[in-house]
C-alpha cells in the first residue's frame, strides 16, 4: 500500500471509504468539518492499485487547564476499507501518522478506541497522566501515546477535541 498525504480531489473517495468502514455517516461528516476548519494536522490516505482503501486523520486538542507549549493531538478517525482489513494496512497508517507527529515535535497523540488495538503502538490509558475527555466512555478507552519525555500534564486535565467534533453531537441528535 502506498501511504501519502490527502490531496485536493480525494474528498469524495475519503467520504465513501469512511461511510463503508463505519456504520454511520458521522465520521465522514467529522472529516469534512475538520477539513473545512483547516484543523487537519495529519491527513494520510492509503492507496492500493490506484484505489483509496485507508485513511487516517489527526487534529489538534486543547487542554484544560491550559499547559502552554504542550501540543496534544487527537487521532480520529482511522479507517480501512472492509475488503482490505486485517492485512496490516491500519497499522501502517497509524505508524505513518505517529512518525509525522514526531517530525512535527508533537507532545502526545490521544485516541478514543479499542485498547487491544491501540496498545500495540504504545498507547496507554490517558488516566495514567490524569488526562480525561468529555465523552462518556469507560476510562480505558481514552488513551495516550506520549511522544516527548516530560511533557505530559502533572495535574488532572481535560483534553478537549477541536470544535469541529460538535458535528458528532449533531449526528447523535
Ligand atoms: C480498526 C481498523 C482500522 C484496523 O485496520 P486493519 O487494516 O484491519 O488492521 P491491521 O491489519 O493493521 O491489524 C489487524 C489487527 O487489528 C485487530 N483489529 C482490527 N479491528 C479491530 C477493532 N475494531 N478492535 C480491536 N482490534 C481490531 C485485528 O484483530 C488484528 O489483530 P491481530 O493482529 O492481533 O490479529 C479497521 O478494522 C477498520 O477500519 N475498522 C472500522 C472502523 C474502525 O473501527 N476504526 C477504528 C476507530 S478508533
Amino acid at each position: 500500500m502506498l501511504i501519502r498525504a490527502e490531496r485536493a480531489g480525494d474528498e469524495v473517495a475519503v467520504e465513501r471509504l469512511l461511510q463503508l468502514a463505519f456504520d454511520t455517516p458521522a465520521e465522514a461528516r467529522l472529516v469534512k468539518a475538520l477539513r473545512m476548519s483547516r484543523a487537519l494536522t495529519v491527513a494520510f490516505v492509503g492507496e492500493r492499485n490506484g484505489s483509496l482503501v485507508g485513511a487516517i486523520h489527526v487534529s489538534p486538542m486543547t487542554l484544560n487547564p491550559s499547559h502552554p507549549g504542550v501540543r496534544c493531538y487527537a487521532l480520529a478517525p482511522l479507517a480501512v476499507s472492509p475488503t482490505c482489513q486485517r492485512q496490516g494496512l491500519g497499522s501502517l497508517l497509524v505508524r505513518a501518522a505517529i512518525r509525522e507527529l514526531i517530525e512535527l515535535r508533537a507532545d502526545a497523540l490521544l485516541v478514543l478506541g479499542e485498547p487491544h488495538w491501540y496498545q500495540r503502538f504504545g498507547f496507554e490509558p490517558a488516566a495514567n497522566y490524569q488526562l480525561s475527555c468529555r465523552y462518556p466512555v469507560p476510562p480505558e478507552y481514552f488513551m495516550v501515546l506520549p511522544l516527548r519525555a516530560g511533557r505530559m500534564p502533572t495535574q488532572p486535565t481535560i483534553a478537549n477535541y477541536h470544535s469541529a467534533f460538535r458535528v458528532l453531537d449533531d449526528a447523535d441528535a
